[in-house]
């Protein structure tokens, strides 16, 4: 099934954020968009370090961005994830674990879109992806 107009256009958020990545350890260079329930969109890329851990994911940037807009009545609607190797052969990335657990902090019932690496697009939520998360109740 094709992508909704508002979803191919947060696809194509990510896609764009992905070309700012700085991923010259990996070379992968990955983009996200999140839609807040207000409908903006945030992006972000990965930006890696020498010192490896200190590296951060694109949807943790997107999210950053977004809660700066926001604050912290930010809820996430939507994400989408957009990846591509430094040589520019697409890569199907589901969010890592961290990712997920960081999209859960503001959108529990999240839709997830990552586009694949035939060109198409993987929808799931964000409880299909990380069920019985962990919360802790302020
Ligand atoms: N990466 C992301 O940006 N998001 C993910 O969900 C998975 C991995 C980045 C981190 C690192 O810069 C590169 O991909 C390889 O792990």
């Amino acid at each position: 099934m094709l992508p909704s107009p508002e979803t191919a256009s947060l696809l194509r958020a990510a896609e764009l954020a992905s070309r700012s990545a700085y991923a010259p350890y990996s070379r992968l260079h990955v983009g996200a968009a999140v839609r807040s329930a207000s409908g903006a969109v945030y992006a972000g890329c990965n930006v890696e370090n020498a010192a490896f851990p200190l590296g951060a994911c694109a949807e943790a940037n997107a999210i950053g961005a977004a809660v700066l807009a926001e604050g912290a009545g930010l809820r996430i609607a939507e994400v989408a994830i957009s990846a591509r190797e430094a040589e520019g052969r697409a890569v199907t990335i589901p969010p890592c674990g961290g990712c997920r657990q960081r999209i859960g902090e503001f959108g529990p019932h999240a839709t997830v879109h990552f586009a694949t690496e035939d060109g198409g697009v993987r929808t799931t939520t964000l409880n299909a992806l990380l069920p019985e998360s962990f919360q802790l109740q302020p």
